[in-house]
């Protein structure tokens, strides 16, 4: 089954990579981010800030053609900082762009995908939906919150074929994660080597970055009919982090 897929967060990282997996198999994909995305793959590209309704409102507009059927929050920023050092416009930012840009995303897509008796949303949330890291709490509140989000849009959706479900990976090593090794290093004073080694992969029992092939596949799992039954789910690559 052919899909049109809008994928916010898609210049970088994840998103891209998600990006150039569904449009190499074939299906229409709306690669979405703050600017233009340039990207080589045959997709539409559309800028907007996922956590302003009216711009969301104008770039729903410009697909009315080809209106999503799936969508993937995958839009992100991380900041990592004491809550008494945390900026208050930032950490509001934070849940506007993970959370509340989520909902509008879905408030937004819903009705295309109630008209087609079809849809998928996944959500981009993280092994930070399910536990803490000390110094996250913007990001941890916003990855936790998508969850409970998610269960409640997947009550709204018990009539139609339409799942709600929420991928929780522990570290991808993306621009996002690189940004937060080399900050570490300085802070501690280590080598990138060793926050790698001592920080980052140290809760994970597997002691490896979750790949972008792995977040694909799992993304496809839930887009296929079989997945139909999950939702309002996480779906953790952690690498064993919260089997400890
Ligand atoms: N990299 C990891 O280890 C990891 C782990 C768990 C979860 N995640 C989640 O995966 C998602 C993607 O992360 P990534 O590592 O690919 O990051 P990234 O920084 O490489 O890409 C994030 C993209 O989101 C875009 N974005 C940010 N704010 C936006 C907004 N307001 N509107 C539209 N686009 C916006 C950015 O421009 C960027 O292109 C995020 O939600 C992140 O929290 C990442």
């Amino acid at each position: 089954m052919s899909h049109s897929i809008l994928i916010t967060g898609a210049a970088s990282g994840i998103g891209l990579a998600l990006t150039r997996h569904f449009a190499a198999q074939g299906h229409r994909v709306i690669a979405c981010d703050l600017q233009r995305p340039q990207i080589d793959a045959p997709v539409r590209k559309l800028a907007f800030d996922v956590a302003d309704a009216a711009q969301i409102e104008r770039a729903m507009a410009q697909v009315v053609d080809n209106p999503p059927d799936v969508l993937i929050n995958n839009a992100g920023l991380q900041h990592v900082a004491p809550l008494e050092e945390f900026p208050p416009e930032r950490w509001q930012q934070l849940i506007a762009v993970m959370l509340t840009g989520a909902a509008l995303l879905t408030r937004a897509t819903l009705p295309t995908m109630r008209r087609k008796g079809f849809g998928r949303i996944v959500n981009i949330g993280s092994i930070h939906s399910l536990v803490a890291s000390p110094y996250k709490s913007a990001y941890v509140a916003a990855k936790h919150g998508l969850v409970g989000f998610s269960k409640s849009i997947a009550l709204e959706t018990r009539d139609c074929d339409i799942t709600i479900n929420t991928v929780c990976p522990s570290y991808v090593k993306t621009p996002l994660v690189d940004s937060q090794i080399d900050a570490l290093a300085t802070r501690h004073g280590l080598t990138r080597d060793q926050v790698i080694e001592e920080i980052m992969l140290k809760p994970m029992p597997k002691r490896q970055f979750i790949g972008l092939d792995e977040l694909a596949g799992t993304v496809e799992f839930l887009l296929s009919a079989t997945a139909r039954n999950i939702t309002g789910q996480c779906i953790t690559l952690d690498g064993g982090w919260t089997a400890q």
